[in-house]
């Protein structure tokens, strides 16, 4: 098995097949360490290539991460897996305002909620039409389970494009150019709505960002 500094230069492919291959051998492990995680850590790495601009945001990342993981691998502890996670989420650029995101989050609620792991409701009600936007922040696109995307979001998913402030900004103006930019691929996305203005988009990814 190669060690955590090996797997972060491995290139995403090989990385996420690297997480494949530990979840087939030791399906234990990879629950716990939870496969959002895995699959975040995955596409932290793929993004390189997709967005030059976050390149440090990565990089530092991945630095953060590397001895934390490491030393889960090595302690077997469920707390420090869930310290990657935290150490992962953390390097996240945000500089938008949570109160103007929550008043903003209004418009979303029709068709989308957060709640979390335990099930307990963060914003919204019960809206399904759009996925469920806990962890939102530092995600994959097209991640939750069970939610049927469009073909789109699907490719984004693949491509491993991450819901940094950046691309999260670009998607909420423009769901569909925004992957269809940063996926090659044509086609629509199924999130009808478009927020008007950027600074708006801003803050309702420092609030989404806020609730954990
Ligand atoms: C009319 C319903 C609707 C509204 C209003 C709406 N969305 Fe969506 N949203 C969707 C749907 C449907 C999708 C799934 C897109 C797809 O599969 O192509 C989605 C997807 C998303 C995603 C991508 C999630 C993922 O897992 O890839 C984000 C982020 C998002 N919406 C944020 C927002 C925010 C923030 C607002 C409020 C400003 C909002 N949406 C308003 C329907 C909506």
């Amino acid at each position: 098995m190669p060690d955590i500094l090996t797997k972060s230069r491995m290139s995403g492919g090989a990385l996420s097949q690297y997480c494949a291959q530990e979840q087939a051998e030791s399906p234990e492990r990879f629950d716990r360490l939870g496969s959002r995680t895995m699959l975040k850590f995955s596409v932290l790495n793929e993004r390189r290539i997709f967005m030059k601009s976050t390149m440090a945001i990565v990089a530092a990342t991945l630095l953060a991460a590397a001895p934390a993981f490491a030393e889960s691998h090595a302690a077997e502890t469920a707390t420090e897996g869930d310290a990657t996670a935290e150490t992962m989420e953390m390097e996240l650029t945000v500089t938008g305002d949570v109160a103007k995101g929550e008043k903003a989050f209004k418009k979303c609620v029709s068709c989308h909620v957060v709640a979390n792991e335990a099930g307990e409701t963060l914003a919204g009600k019960k809206a399904k039409t759009g996925p469920n936007l806990y962890g939102i922040a530092g995600a994959t696109a097209g991640s939750v389970e069970g939610f049927k995307y469009s073909k789109l979001q699907m490719a984004a998913a693949e491509a491993g494009v991450v819901f940094t402030e950046e691309v999260f900004a670009a998607f909420v103006q423009d769901p569909s150019k925004s992957m269809a930019e940063a996926t090659g691929e044509s086609g629509r996305s199924k999130m009808s709505f478009k927020v008007r203005k950027p600074e708006e988009a801003i803050d309702l990814f420092a609030y989404l960002a806020s609730l954990k």
